[in-house]
């Protein structure tokens, strides 16, 4: 077994990996000892404040395949794998299999919404990992031959994460109401938006069960919020910097609640790719934002809304009876557009779940072998737009 001496600085040590001498904190490898898992729970039973002194190697060695520390300020050696250490400073964080590279879309992508029916998504592994990772990538998806039941919407969310409740409920019914506590329970357009930005963390993953749908009019529309904001970057970066950089606020107000929160309406992730929008003209607050930072900053929103009407990203669509359309609601952007309330009925029954929630099913499902990712199968079904 050929062993490989390992540099040794005061807080931390170079492991030579492939990729060159990588450098690693002390506490971190400490941390990072499997030791200080409990197999069981799998949880950290290790406290790095009980340490006498800060950790120290006292001396280190790369066999072929794992690191080993001799601490010396305690009776211990940790042995790492390489591998482990060089898939983390590959990207500087754990690997995870649903940090999959957003896959950006436009007006067209319509026909080719990744569809997956009910029952695979409820019966098969293989048929929730598809509709997780397509919410992962596309941010949408549609479930099609949906059972028309109050109960059939619940197994189908339950499939990726448990109801999140919100003022409404734990469900809400968008149709016709006498007095309506929301613009989407009328007959009248429904500007584009995402959905309870007042919410201190707003709904993730939105499901809309489409039970009825037989008016004239009232069709809906949906886009990629992640495109328009790189489009708006690429046209316009100082519009794109004030709206990932300031947060403007929103609220939700009716009889018995008052919900306030602030929100940037373009939400970078760790690499600074767009991970997501937040607009509602419906239900934004009075602005904030010194007086001096609105000269600049309404003209910003302004043209990033009306970027949102341009006929590149827009998709325009009936939703059909047994059909539910599935979308992050920190990414896709949706409203509708008005329906003659006399023509016919019009019911959707919605509910939310965790974004959160959704990403730990599909980690789990990957880790299982079930990757969701597209196969020869995954051509557009029933399209009946
Ligand atoms: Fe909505």
């Amino acid at each position: 077994m050929s062993e490989t001496p390992v540099q040794l600085a005061e807080k931390g040590l170079y492991v030579p990996l492939e990729r060159g001498p990588t450098y690693f904190n002390y506490h971190w490898l400490r941390d990072a000892c499997p030791t200080t898992i409990d197999p069981q729970t799998r949880e950290r039973v290790f406290d790095v404040t009980a340490l006498a002194a800060a950790p120290a190697a006292r001396a280190a060695r790369v066999t072929d395949a794992e690191l080993e520390i001799d601490w010396a300020n305690e009776d211990h050696v940790t042995r790492l794998p390489l591998s482990r250490l060089a898939a983390f400073a590959a990207s500087g964080r754990n690997p995870d299999p649903a940090d999959l590279p957003r896959r950006l879309w436009y007006a067209d992508h319509y026909p080719a919404f990744r569809r997956i029916p009910q029952a695979d998504v409820e019966q098969t592994e293989a048929g929730r990992a598809r509709l997780a990772r397509a919410l992962v990538e596309e941010g949408v998806a549609l479930v099609t031959e949906m059972e028309n039941s109050d109960e059939s919407l619940t197994r189908l969310v339950n499939c990726l994460g448990p109801v999140t409740p919100t003022a409404e409920g734990h469900y809400f019914e968008v149709r016709l109401e006498i007095a309506p506590t929301n613009l989407a329970f009328t007959a009248g357009p429904l500007e584009m938006h995402t959905d309870l930005p007042g919410e201190e963390m707003a709904p993730g993953v939105q499901f809309l069960h489409c039970r009825a749908n037989t008016v004239e009019g009232g069709r809906s529309l949906f886009l990629d919020g992640a495109a328009v904001a790189e489009a708006l970057r690429e046209e316009d970066p100082a519009a794109f910097d004030l709206l990932a950089r300031h947060e403007i606020p929103f609220f939700y107000r009716h009889d018995g609640w008052d919900y306030r929160a602030h929100q940037r309406v373009i939400e970078l992730d760790a690499r600074g790719n767009v991970a997501g929008v937040t607009v509602s003209q419906h239900l934004q607050d009075d602005m904030d934002l010194p007086q001096e930072v609105l000269d600049d900053y309404y003209p910003a929103l302004c043209r990033f809304l009306r970027l949102m009407q341009d006929d590149r990203f827009l998709c325009r669509f009936r939703l059909n009876a047994g059909e539910c359309i599935v979308f992050d609601n920190h990414r896709i952007v949706h409203g509708r557009e008005g329906f003659s309330a006399e023509s016919g009925q019009r019911h959707l029954r919605g509910c939310y779940t965790d974004r959160g929630a959704a990403w730990s099913t599909y980690r789990t499902l990957a880790a299982a072998g079930a990757d969701g990712s597209d196969q020869a199968d995954d051509a557009p079904r029933a399209l009946s737009a």
